[in-house]
């Protein structure tokens, strides 16, 4: 009996030993963060997101007594510019938020260096905007959080030269502890100020207690996206556009049935968008709608069997999501099956948080996911031209960002798909 139980694990080491000597790293725990109670005069937890053609939205926190000002120009110390925003607050039980300030810039040359001011005071920043043509880099990590493995993904991500941070849901993992959402933001400042960090909500951001708080109060104050820019009721849905890509960052936790304002609004912006404008057409939300892992099962078939159609027909390139707590890619699928005409779908929700990796997957391996694998890491899109785009996975291996998926993926624009079955 014994012997057999020995000889049963030998095998189990020998096995693991051969198929994958990558040993799978534990959970770090949440970061520390010197106790900072309240936002003080000067600005910090900055961020910026793109707002419309040539404009940027700028947020920061302060105390109550700062103006909603964001001075800015092309030369360091020299603001020609300036721009005056709004600011917000809110309570939280016991907690009260600073004023946070939003403020719109514009408009900006594309591709370029701008250094700027908020509220008149405080350290000079720079940030870059995105190029207006190809070639187009994308960052892409979910389900960050603020453990030592966040940290660890956010060191790697401002090595690799990105224009643009996509992220489709899980900010702070702040879960109903307001101050967390204070020491993410200044965890992120100095990676999402410098260049366009725009999100989608995840369940972490929810915060909802059903008769004293609505959902969404901390993320939709301290995360506006450009809703109204894009002709959507709500900050929990958008649509924006960046060189030659429309990206649709649709709300796992919104309404999405067919009569939804969701759904309404999804239509109507998948009737604009122009396939020789927009050649790539990308979608980013939280719960995946193709998961061979174990965690999170079926969460996704609803919304799947709402929209799945509108996005197809619309000839989506790729879909983010984060939700499961790994890294999945799979081939070009529609409806459940193989399909030339399908959208890839990426699981990158392996950014870090402190509630570690989902490594239980389930066999055998469907037939349209090709590539699956439970560590941190992040994923670079880089769009080269309006055929061609350039997708790596980049996992954290003690620290070191090493690539360990990557594949050539061309957009449906240049195939048969588009013509064939305009919308
Ligand atoms: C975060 O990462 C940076 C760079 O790798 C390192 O210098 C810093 O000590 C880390 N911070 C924490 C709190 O672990
Ligand atoms: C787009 O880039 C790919 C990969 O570099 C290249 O093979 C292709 O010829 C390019 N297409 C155009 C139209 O420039
Ligand atoms: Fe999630």
């Amino acid at each position: 009996m014994e012997l057999k139980l020995i000889l049963t694990v030998l095998v189990v080491l020998f096995s693991t030993v051969i198929a994958d000597d990558y040993v799978r790293p534990p959970p770090r725990k949440t970061l520390h963060f010197p106790w900072d109670p309240k936002p003080t005069l000067n600005p910090q937890q900055v961020h910026v997101s793109l707002a419309g053609k040539k404009h940027m939205r700028v947020t920061w926190i302060t105390d109550k007594s700062a103006p909603s000002t964001v001075e800015y120009g092309k030369s360091r110390g020299r603001y020609d510019a300036v721009a005056k925003g709004e600011s917000t607050s809110y309570r939280y039980f016991l907690y009260k938020s600073g004023k946070i300030h939003h403020a719109v810039i514009g408009p900006l040359e594309d591709n370029s260096v701008y250094f700027y001011r908020c509220g008149g005071k405080g350290p000079e920043l720079q940030l870059k905007t995105p190029p207006a043509r190809f070639p187009i880099s994308f960052a892409v990590a979910g389900d960050l959080g603020q453990s030592g493995w966040t940290n660890s993904t956010l060191d790697h991500i401002k090595q690799c030269n990105h224009d643009v941070l996509l992220l489709p849901g899980d900010l702070s993992y702040a879960d109903y502890l307001q101050h967390h959402w204070d020491t993410f933001g200044r965890l992120v400042q100095p990676l999402a100020s410098a260049r366009p960090w725009m999100v989608t909500q995840g369940n972490h951001e929810i915060e909802k207690i059903p008769l004293l708080k609505e959902g969404f109060v901390s993320y939709n104050a301290r995360w506006e996206m450009p809703s109204e820019e894009s002709g959507s009721s709500s900050n929990l849905y958008y649509s924006f556009e960046v060189a030659g890509v429309h990206i649709i960052m649709l709300g796992s936790y919104a309404d999405y049935d067919v009569y939804s304002p969701q759904y309404q609004w999804l239509k109507g912006d998948l009737s604009k968008v122009n396939r020789k404008r927009t050649p790539w057409l990308l979608a980013v939300f939280h719960v995946p709608w193709y998961n061979s892992n174990k965690a999170h099962q079926g969460e996704g078939d609803d919304m799947m069997k709402a929209m799945e159609p509108l996005l197809y027909a619309a000839r989506v390139d790729l879909v983010f999501n984060g939700h499961v707590h790994a890294y999945e890619r799979t081939k070009r699928v529609y409806n459940g099956k193989l399909d030339g005409c399908g959208a890839v779908h990426i699981i990158i929700g392996d950014g870090g948080n402190r509630e570690g990796l989902s490594s239980k997957y389930i066999y055998p391996q469907p037939k349209w996911s090709e590539f699956r694998e439970a560590s941190f890491g992040h994923g670079q899109f880089k769009i080269v031209n309006s055929s061609h785009a350039f997708w790596s996975w980049h996992k954290n291996q003690n620290d070191e960002s090493v690539k360990s998926d990557e594949i050539w993926i061309t957009s449906l624009s240049n195939s048969g798909c588009v013509n064939h079955r305009p919308i």
